[in-house]
């Protein structure tokens, strides 16, 4: 973390857990656990269906909500979408997106996650774009070249003025949901090298206030240890944000 210069974020992703009536009784859980004045920007993203309860219940706790996915479009007809617009709407703060389970069960490629992300800003959104390489690609030693390629096709077309309002989120594929989390060491590389490319495409002011975070079975007795790095500037948690305990410890382990 470098507090002197970018916002330090804890964003939890629920992905298809949980219930919209259940996020009243996770609030008031949570409350307590939480430390008072918060030490960072603490997020929720949740499904469109359950964000204005997020909305309604996370104010309380200062908890910011957050959506998992936007559409590309503006509006039309795109049965099932959902648009910035209405997200917005809706009171979310921030939305996820090319999270690498959109990417692989639902083929999303980089340019649609350019076009979500654009149509998020476009609504005063907050775009946390997801990168990250597969097993074979680290293995192959291909993982700076991949993320280097990810980061630009995701930023193509995005401002130094709408950077300021962009989030990255470094995930491993293999790190998530299978416990295995990247070494402090090999998180902290690639988040450096993400800032090395903003660099290159933006200069150094833009790359030295961006936020990046880590995601990869981030939980409570890793998270330090994580943060604690100069290029993570919090994390994007699966698991461990769905049990307040966890997701309180998580939050607490940035006041270092
Ligand atoms: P886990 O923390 O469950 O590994 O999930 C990480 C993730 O995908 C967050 O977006």
């Amino acid at each position: 973390m470098n507090r002197r210069y970018r916002k330090t974020i804890i964003a939890g992703n629920w992905k298809m857990n949980m219930t919209a009536s259940g996020i009243k009784s996770f609030m008031q859980e949570l409350k307590p656990l939480l430390p008072s004045p918060k030490p960072c920007e603490i997020v929720l993203c949740t499904p469109a269906v359950m964000v204005q309860n997020m909305v309604k219940f996370g104010k309380d706790c200062k908890v910011a909500a957050g959506a998992e996915d936007v559409s590309k479009y503006e509006k039309g007809a795109y049965t099932g979408e959902v648009s910035a617009d209405m997200l917005k709407d809706i009171g979310a703060k921030y939305c996820i997106v090319g999270h690498s389970e959109r990417r692989q069960y639902h083929h999303e490629d980089d340019m649609l996650v350019n076009a979500k992300a654009k149509a998020l800003i476009e609504k005063n959104i907050i775009p946390i774009i997801c990168v990250g390489e597969s097993l074979e690609q680290r293995e192959m030693d291909l993982t700076i070249e991949y993320i280097t390629y990810q980061v630009k096709a995701a930023l193509s077309g995005i401002t130094a003025a709408q950077l300021r309002h962009v989030v990255i989120a470094y995930e491993p594929i293999w790190a998530i949901g299978t416990g295995k989390t990247a070494t402090s060491e090999q998180a902290q590389e690639v988040c450096c090298a993400i800032r090395g490319v903003i660099r290159k495409m933006y200069g150094a002011r833009p790359a030295r206030s961006v936020s990046i975070l880590y995601g990869g079975s981030m939980n409570a007795k890793n998270a330090a240890e994580l943060l604690a790095q100069p290029d993570i500037d919090g994390g994007l948690i699966g698991g461990a944000s769905l049990k307040t305990a966890d997701f309180a410890t998580i939050v607490k382990a940035t006041m270092q």
